[in-house]
C-alpha cells in the first residue's frame, strides 16, 4: 500500500522543480505574481466562500453581496459586513500568510501578491505590498463622492461620512457580484511577463481572477497550484500541490529561496 504523499515534501519537490526551471532566467526577471483566495485565511479561522451548504456565513450570496441586496436591505448588508470586520480583528495571520510575505522580501525580482480576499491577513503576516482586487473589509467608500475611509468599527445607515457630515452615504469598499473589479492597472502590470505564477486557496469559480493562471502560462510562467483539492482550474498548472496552505507554502518558500 502506498503511503499518502507527504504535502511538505511534494511542496519542496515543486519548488525544486521551479528552481530548474527559473535557473535560466537572470536574477532580477524571475518576477513572481502570486494569487490568493479564501483558502489562505481559512486556518486563521475566517470561512471560505462555498461551502457545501452553498451559504456563506449562512447567508446567500445575493441577499448580502450584490449592489441591489444593499439597495434593498442596506442594514441587512451592513450587519454582515460589520460582523466580518468584527471577526476579523479577533483572528490572526497564519503561516501560508507569513511564509508569502518571506518570499515577497527575500526574492531578488519582483513580487506581485493579488489576493481576492478582503482580509488584511497578507499585510498583518508582513506583506510589502498586496493588490485587493476584491476590495478590504477594513475599508468603506461614499457612495456619492467616491471617497474611500479607512474603517474598523461599525457602520450603519445612521453612521455619518466623517468628512460630507451625511447620513446614508457609506458603503462596504467590497467587490459585490455584478460590480468591476478594482486594481486593473496594477493587475495588467503584474501578469505582463511572470517568470513564476503562484495560485493558493482559490477554488477558481470566479472570473477573471479564474483566468489569471491561463493568462500567466501563454506568457511563459511556470505556474503552480496549492490547494487542499483539485478546483475548476487544476488542469491550467504546471504542478499542483495538495494540502493545507498554512503547510505546503512554507515548506516550498523554504526550497525555493534556498534553491535559486
Ligand atoms: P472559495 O471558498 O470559492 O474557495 C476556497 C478554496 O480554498 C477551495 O478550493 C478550497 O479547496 C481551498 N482551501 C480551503 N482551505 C484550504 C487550506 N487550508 N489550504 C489550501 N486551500 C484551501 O474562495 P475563493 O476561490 O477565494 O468574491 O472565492 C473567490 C471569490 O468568490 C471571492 O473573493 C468572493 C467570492 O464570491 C467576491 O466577494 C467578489
Amino acid at each position: 500500500m502506498n503511503a499518502a504523499p507527504d504535502p511538505g515534501a511534494a511542496a519542496a519537490a515543486a519548488a525544486g522543480w521551479c528552481a530548474a526551471r527559473l535557473a535560466g532566467i537572470p536574477a532580477a526577471e524571475r518576477t513572481i505574481v502570486i494569487l490568493t483566495g479564501a483558502g489562505i485565511s481559512a486556518e486563521s479561522g475566517l470561512a471560505t466562500f462555498r461551502g457545501p451548504d452553498g451559504l456563506w456565513e449562512g447567508h446567500r450570496v445575493e441577499d448580502v453581496a450584490t449592489p441591489e441586496a444593499f439597495a434593498r436591505q442596506p442594514e441587512l448588508v451592513h450587519r454582515f459586513y460589520n460582523e466580518r470586520r468584527r471577526r476579523l480583528q479577533r483572528v490572526q495571520p497564519n503561516a501560508g500568510h507569513v511564509a508569502l510575505a518571506r518570499l515577497a522580501r527575500g526574492w531578488p525580482a519582483p513580487v506581485h501578491l493579488i489576493t481576492q480576499n478582503v482580509d488584511d491577513l497578507h499585510e498583518r503576516g508582513g506583506a510589502p505590498s498586496v493588490i485587493h482586487m476584491h476590495g478590504q473589509l477594513t475599508q468603506l467608500r461614499n457612495r456619492v463622492t467616491g471617497e474611500i475611509l479607512e474603517w474598523s468599527g461599525d457602520c450603519w445607515e445612521s453612521t455619518p461620512c466623517p468628512r460630507s457630515g451625511a447620513t446614508g452615504q457609506l458603503r462596504p469598499h467590497i467587490v459585490w457580484f455584478g460590480e468591476a473589479i478594482l486594481e486593473t492597472e496594477a493587475i495588467d502590470a503584474a501578469l505582463e511577463r511572470p517568470a513564476l505564477f503562484l495560485c493558493a486557496g482559490t477554488a477558481g469559480a470566479v472570473w477573471p481572477a479564474a483566468g489569471f493562471a491561463g493568462l500567466a502560462r501563454e506568457r511563459g510562467a511556470a505556474a503552480i497550484e496549492f490547494n487542499l483539492e483539485p478546483t475548476q482550474i487544476s488542469d491550467r498548472f504546471h504542478r499542483v500541490v495538495r494540502g493545507a496552505a498554512g503547510e505546503t507554502l512554507p515548506a516550498f518558500v523554504d526550497a525555493l529561496l534556498d534553491g535559486v
